[in-house]
């Protein structure tokens, strides 16, 4: 029986030592421990001995016990630590590595001039009214003083929805929008995306953007009008900004002018920017004809009025020195970044 006993305690050991998880260890403890386990039966055998020898195989028996029991708490323990040792290489984390870098939204060079531009006109007392991009023709030509065969109404400018509807070529509608409901004194902008059929290319796009202005008061003069682009084209460019107006044609304005600032780049001097010109062009401007103001119900002997279209991309690409007005819409961030 003591050579059985020796026999568990090796076998024990033997398997013990080469647990490799908690299940094994468990199924070891009740092969050796457990109710019908092998040491638990041997014991049950004892009753067979003769008196004198039961003492010694008990002690022996209990020390085996002793060391199978321990044997088992050790391999835990062992095993305990192997398990938190893998977890803890499992989800380490490496701190040196590299963050991914995150940018922040900007606003798009457009919105930041737009933006300027109504700080300016609202710093003058001016309201922002706006107006449909789908307007009839009524607005965006008749009432404008552009008759029926007028050449801007050409199919090849305009983009016809049918006959009387159209995307507005202007931001000008929204004078006759305004003036038809609300009497003077008038002073609004109204900025917008405006819409012809051009082909794409470095200065040209068949969406972009306009600002309009338009004051109507009794008295108001082309004197008003000169000042008002002045203080503009002088908070938008600088502060030595010169402004020239060259007779031009509207049918909605008499008399009109395209205004031009000088150089922003030269100051006037002439270089690659402006041609040699010193000037570059960046509005249409002009006294509120009388046939305009009439068609929405305002005197023309009583009220006078001008009325200005700023071209919104022309502006940016010499506020930013850009070249090419296709970067507005092409959307690359390593562009718009840049703002
Ligand atoms: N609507 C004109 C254009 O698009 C600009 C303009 C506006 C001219 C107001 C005079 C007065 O060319």
């Amino acid at each position: 029986m003591k050579d059985q006993l020796m026999e568990i305690r090796k076998k024990a050991e033997e398997e013990l030592s080469k647990v490799q998880s908690m299940q094994e260890l468990e199924s070891l403890r009740v092969k050796y421990l457990g109710k019908k386990g092998q040491l638990t039966s041997v014991l049950r055998g004892m009753g067979a001995l003769p008196a004198e020898e039961r003492p010694v195989v008990g002690q022996l028996a209990n020390e085996i016990r002793e060391f199978i029991e321990r044997t088992l708490e050790d391999s835990r323990q062992n095993l305990m630590r192997k398990e938190r040792a893998l977890k803890m290489e499992q989800e380490a984390i490496d701190v040196t590595v590299p963050g991914k870098r995150r940018f922040l939204g900007k606003k798009h060079p457009l919105s930041i001039v737009m933006d300027e531009i109504k700080e300016v006109f609202l710093g003058m007392g001016y309201e922002i009214a706006e107006g449909p991009e789908v307007e009839l023709d009524y607005y965006n030509f008749e009432a404008l003083n552009i008759p029926r065969n007028h050449p801007s109404r050409d199919v090849q400018d305009t983009f016809y929805i049918d006959e009387n509807v159209l995307l507005r070529t202007q931001t000008s509608p929204v004078q006759i929008r305004v003036m038809e409901k609300k009497k003077p004194p008038i002073k609004i902008i109204c900025p917008g995306r405006v819409y012809r059929s051009d082909a794409v290319d470095a200065t040209h796009s068949p969406i972009f953007h306009q600002v309009e202005g338009l004051v109507v008061d009794k008295g108001v003069t082309m004197g008003d009008l000169k000042g008002t682009l002045q203080v503009f084209a002088r908070s938008l460019f600088g502060e030595k900004t010169e402004i020239r107006l060259r007779p031009h044609h509207f049918p909605f304005t008499e008399p009109s002018a395209e205004v031009d600032v000088s150089c922003w780049t030269c100051g006037g001097k002439g270089c690659r920017v402006c041609k040699g010109e010193g000037w570059i062009e960046i509005l249409g401007a002009g006294m509120v004809h009388p046939k305009v103001l009439e068609v929405c119900g305002i005197d023309p002997d009583v009220y006078s009025g001008f009325a200005f279209g700023l071209g919104v991309e022309r502006t940016a690409m010499g506020k930013f020195n850009i070249d090419d007005l296709r970067l507005f819409y092409e959307n690359d961030v390593r562009f718009l970044r840049q703002f």
